[in-house]
């Protein structure tokens, strides 16, 4: 326990330098240092200690990142030197010309030094940083004028709030913000099965997210910030790109220059280097963690950037070599609808097989009534396609001269398409819901969320299965399935003596679980798995969350009026709470949030997991970090071991290389018992 005001405001301050330097190894230098947990403990302890002393809080703690109220509106902004743009060139003939009409402008055959750097795919921002502290950011607007977006740049926990190193007094750096292909993926997840419109690609995901006028919303989501190019300077002279990006190393900020191990942005000496570069960033492209659409060529030397000047808005020193979108065309055969679990409706497109950028696409979603309006996607209609983030298929357009005249635009049905029951589009929403509690989709929905690994995590009971128990009516609500038998489960369709005890057992052993895994099953309406955490650590009972009112849910640490009327909504329903007394009754036992006196015989370990294991790689990671190691995904000389399953790959092969233990299975049993 820290005592005294002199004693709390030291450890303040260490825990402020420790989750800085967490930070930036985590998310500058990829090299994270300590687990998630550990990092959350730290962070947690710096909340309370902040929340005992108000009159201690600074406006540089880390915990100020998620602080800021909502806005009315962004401020407007004059940027010191205009963002420009860039000019596009489509083809290797086109860098050829632009090389050579800069030799033309200089008046000399020699070759040109570049810097070659990818064109990330996000929104230009610019950080503004005065004696070293972060006390601007401003979008690009229209290149003249942007909005202030700080409270929101400074939820993102790459950018720094203050410089590292020797910085000078004014420092500008444009760069992009960008949300990375795998937080994507896992955002839209969460936003689905939250009930929550998902984005069509990171980029828009990105920029929804940092023009939210509520920067706790900002705060949740996932962003990362690339530096590339200075605004104004003062008191510092940089003499090229290659230097500017290792200035911006230097001070602590986030750039591309490496990924893994291939150099993402270096110095080309002429135009064959340059394209080389181009070709090999062109065949990484779905490898990297992010989207890029091309390469920006930029001459290195910022003395000669100087003379080349501007044409119009864009420097004549540098072009985005662009790469082809990915696309095909194909045909809508259907627009159909699925029932998600929360009732939303959502429209998907059916389409002829297509290959694109090396997979078959045949569906791709269409969100809801007003993106079908907007596209205008009528079944019949020809269309481009192309995966969003390289991942997630997507119509980009309608080819409006092939629509067949008899093509009628789309309509939501006013009924459910499972159930039949009336749906229902709440004023100022995107999304249509079915409202019948008892529709099958909803139940089968909620059933596979409430069975998920994440959630309940019983493992047997896989879609199929679950569909087959509503339809045979063994199983309509959660508690219905702690009560069913063996015998019911054998006499479903393809059921064997073995596969239905596997079942019963693994049923039997969910019965163990969280508070967090229990309230985020319940599947309440925009309670996600992080929102369902903190209800559990701060009600720490059952009783006390279903007690619970709109008021003090307001106290919990991201909970906002939204998420809390929703809860209290569902709370207030009797079947709910029924519902729920039925689970207890059935023998689920929650296990109190754990503290972390136990006993870490992994501390200071790193553990990679590698092939396949018995358990699932997600839960083996808690329980490493739970023990006080942490798990990283590459092995390098500081792992301290490999743990290899069934056909374990190239991670087993590094570590024999580098003669890093391995462990199998029972030799990390050995190892944490
Ligand atoms: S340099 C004058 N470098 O491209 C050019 N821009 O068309 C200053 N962009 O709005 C920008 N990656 O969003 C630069 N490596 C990169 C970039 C990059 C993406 C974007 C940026 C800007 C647009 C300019």
């Amino acid at each position: 326990m820290t005592t005294g005001k002199s004693g709390v405001k030291k450890r303040l301050n260490e825990l402020r330098a420790l989750i800085r330097e967490h930070d930036y190894s985590y998310f500058v230098l990829d090299r994270p240092l300590i687990g998630d947990f550990e990092y959350d403990q730290l962070f947690a302890e710096l909340v309370a200690l902040e929340r005992d002393n108000p009159d201690l809080v600074t406006p540089d703690s880390p915990t100020q990142r998620i602080g800021a109220a909502p806005l009315e509106s962004f401020e407007k902004g004059t940027h010191r030197r205009p963002m420009m743009s860039l000019a596009n060139t489509y083809s290797v003939d086109e860098v050829r010309e632009f090389d050579e009409r800069l030799k033309k402008f200089l008046d000399s055959d020699k070759p040109i030094t570049y810097f070659c750097e990818p064109k990330f795919d996000g929104l230009a921002v610019e950080l503004i940083y005065e004696n070293g502290k972060l006390t601007g950011a401003l979008t690009r607007g229209d290149g003249v004028v942007g909005e202030n977006v700080l409270s929101n740049v400074k939820t993102i926990r790459s950018v720094p709030l203050f410089l590292k190193g020797d910085y000078p007094s004014l420092l500008e750096v444009r760069g992009e913000i960008l949300m990375l292909k795998k937080d994507f993926a896992r955002l839209n997840e969460q936003q689905q099965e939250a009930g929550e419109v998902t984005f069509a690609n990171p980029r828009n995901a990105a920029a929804g997210s940092i023009r939210q006028l509520d920067p706790r919303i900002t705060a949740r989501r996932p962003l990362r910030m690339y530096g590339y190019a200075p605004g104004v300077i003062e008191g510092l002279t940089v003499k090229s790109q290659a230097d500017w990006y290792e200035r911006l190393a230097s001070f602590g900020l986030p750039t591309v220059a490496t990924e893994g191990k291939k150099a993402l942005a270096k110095i080309c000496e002429g135009l064959d280097e340059a394209v080389g570069h181009y070709e090999n960033i062109l065949k990484l492209r779905h490898e990297l963690p992010f989207d890029i659409d091309g390469v920006v060529i930029k001459v290195n030397s910022y003395p000669l950037q100087d003379r080349l000047g501007a044409v119009a808005r864009s420097p004549r020193w540098a072009t985005a070599a662009k790469f082809a979108p990915e696309q095909a065309t194909t045909v809508i055969e259907e627009i159909a609808i699925s029932v998600g679990r929360t009732g939303a409706l959502t429209p998907y497109a059916v389409m002829t097989p297509v290959r694109v950028g090396g997979v078959t696409i045949t569906n791709a979603t269409l969100h809801n009534q007003f993106e079908v309006d907007r596209k205008d996607v009528r079944v019949g209609d020809t269309v481009i396609v192309q995966r969003a983030g390289d991942v997630i298929p997507e119509v980009v357009e309608v080819v409006l001269n092939k629509r067949p005249p008899s093509a009628k635009k789309f309509k939501m049905p006013s009924k459910c398409p499972v159930c039949d029951h009336e749906v229902v589009l709440p004023e100022g929403e995107a999304v249509t819901r079915c409202v019948n509690v008892f529709c099958p989709a909803i139940i089968n929905e909620s059933l596979k969320h409430f069975a998920s690994r994440r959630a309940m995590n019983i493992e047997k009971l896989g879609d199929k299965i679950i569909e087959q128990m509503t339809e045979h009516k063994l199983v309509q609500t959660f508690s219905d399935l702690y009560r069913i038998t063996k015998k019911d489960i054998l006499t479903l369709p393809r059921q064997g003596d073995l596969s239905a005890q596997n079942l019963i057992d693994s049923i039997d052993t969910s019965r163990n679980t969280s508070l967090g895994r229990f309230i985020y099953a319940l599947g309440v309406r925009f309670v996600g798995e992080q929102t369902a955490k903190s209800l559990a650590t701060h009600f720490k009972t059952i009783d006390a969350f279903l007690e619970t009112s709109e008021s003090q849910l307001l106290e919990v640490e991201d909970i906002g009026p939204k998420v809390a009327s929703s809860i209290v909504d569902r709370l207030g329903d009797s079947g709910f709470r029924k519902e729920i007394k039925k689970l207890i009754e059935a023998g689920i036992e929650i296990e109190k949030p754990k503290k972390t006196s136990g006993k870490q015989p992994l501390k200071g370990m790193n553990i990679v997991i590698t092939g396949t294991l018995p358990v699932p790689r997600d839960e083996i990671k808690d329980q490493i970090l739970a023990l006080g190691g942490k798990s990283s995904g590459s092995v390098s000389k500081n792992t301290s071991y490999v743990l290899a399953g069934d056909e374990a790959g190239s991670k087993l092969d590094k570590a024999q290389e580098l003669g890093v233990p391995v462990l199998d299975w029972d030799g990390f049993q050995k190892l944490i018992n």
